[in-house]
C-alpha cells in the first residue's frame, strides 16, 4: 500500500512542516518496516533543514526534478534526487530556494497540474507513505500537490484568517476535482500550538481570534476529523538537531498527540 498526504494550508506559518516532519517521525515508529519519503516541495526548504539536511551539501533538489519534466535532457528523474537522512527509512526530496523558479518552468509542461503526480508514480511502489511539504502558495505548487495527494492535513492556527483560509482550500479542492476529475479521500483539520489556558482564551477573546471551541463547531460542520498540538519547546530542540520529536523524546506529551494523528492517517481507509 502506498498513500501520499499533503499538508498544505493556504495560509502561511500554521505548522506544515513541523507536523509533516513529526508525523513522518511517528510514522515509522508505528510502523516500523514502511519506507517514508518526505518531498519538500516548498522553496523555503525547511523540512529539508529540519530533516537535517544542510542545503550546501544537496546536489539534486525538487528543482532538478521538476526540470526533468520541462526538458527531458536537463535535470534528473526523482530517483537521483532521494536523500537518506539521520532516520532509517525516512528520505526526502530535499528543497532549495531555486525551487521557486520551477513555477515558471511547470507553466511549460502540457499538463501542468498533474507534474507532481506523474514524478512520484515513478517511486510509489517503493514508499508506503509519501508526505508531501506544501507551500502556501495558491499556484502550481499547491495544485500540483493536491493532485498527487490521497489525504491532506491542513494545520491551522487560532487566527480568524484561519477559518477563512480553510474554507478556500474547500473550494480549492473542489476546482481539481473539476479541474482533473481527481478527489481527495479525507482531510485532517490540526489545530496546532493548542492551548488550554486561560491567558491564551482572552487574549483570543480580545484579538477577536477563534478560540478551539468554536473552531471545533464549524471543522465538526465541514465533516473533517480533528487534532490538537500543543505548543511545545520541543519543536525548537527538534529543529536544531534536525530529527523529528519522536526520535529525541518519545514520551513526550507532543509526541503522543503527533502519535495520535500518524495512526489515524496510517489507516486503511
Ligand atoms: N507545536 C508547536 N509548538 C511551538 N512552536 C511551533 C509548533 N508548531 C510549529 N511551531 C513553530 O511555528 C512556526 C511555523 O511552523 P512551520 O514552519 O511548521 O509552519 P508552516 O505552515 O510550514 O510555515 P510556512 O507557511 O512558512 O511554510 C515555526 O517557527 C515553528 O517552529
Ligand atoms: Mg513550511
Amino acid at each position: 500500500m502506498s498513500k501520499t498526504i499533503a499538508f498544505a494550508n493556504l495560509k502561511g506559518g500554521t505548522g506544515k512542516t513541523t507536523i509533516c516532519i513529526n508525523i513522518a517521525g511517528c510514522l515509522t515508529v508505528i510502523h516500523p518496516k514502511s519506507r517514508i519519503l518526505v518531498v519538500d516541495f516548498d522553496p523555503q526548504a525547511n523540512a529539508t533543514s529540519g530533516l537535517g539536511i544542510d542545503e550546501d551539501s544537496i546536489k539534486n533538489s525538487m528543482y532538478d526534478v521538476v526540470l526533468n519534466q520541462s526538458h527531458k535532457s536537463k535535470g534528473v528523474p526523482i530517483t537521483q534526487a532521494i536523500l537518506e537522512t539521520q532516520i532509517e527509512n525516512i528520505h526526502l526530496v530535499p528543497s532549495e530556494l531555486n525551487l521557486a523558479a520551477a513555477s515558471v518552468l511547470m507553466q511549460q509542461v502540457k499538463d501542468k497540474v498533474g507534474i507532481l503526480n506523474r514524478i512520484l508514480t515513478l517511486i510509489k511502489s517503493y514508499y508506503n507513505y509519501i508526505l508531501i511539504d506544501v507551500p502556501s502558495d495558491t499556484g502550481l505548487f499547491m495544485l500540483n500537490s493536491l493532485r498527487a495527494a490521497d489525504e491532506a492535513v491542513i494545520p491551522i492556527d487560532s487566527s480568524i484568517f484561519s477559518l477563512e483560509a480553510l474554507e478556500k482550500f474547500q473550494t480549492y479542492c473542489q476546482d481539481i476535482r473539476q479541474m482533473t476529475g481527481h478527489t481527495i479521500n479525507r482531510f485532517t483539520v490540526v489545530f496546532n500550538r493548542y492551548t488550554k489556558s486561560k491567558a491564551s482564551y482572552q487574549s483570543n477573546k480580545l484579538l477577536k481570534n477563534s478560540t478551539f471551541e468554536e473552531l471545533e463547531e464549524v471543522v465538526k460542520g465541514m465533516s473533517y476529523a480533528l487534532y490538537k498540538i500543543p505548543e511545545s519547546l520541543l519543536v525548537y530542540r527538534s529543529q536544531k538537531e534536525g530529527m523529528p520529536i519522536s526520535h529525541i523524546s518519545p514520551n513526550s506529551k507532543i509526541v503522543k498527540n503527533y502519535m495520535e494523528i500518524a495512526s489515524y492517517l496510517s489507516e486503511v481507509n
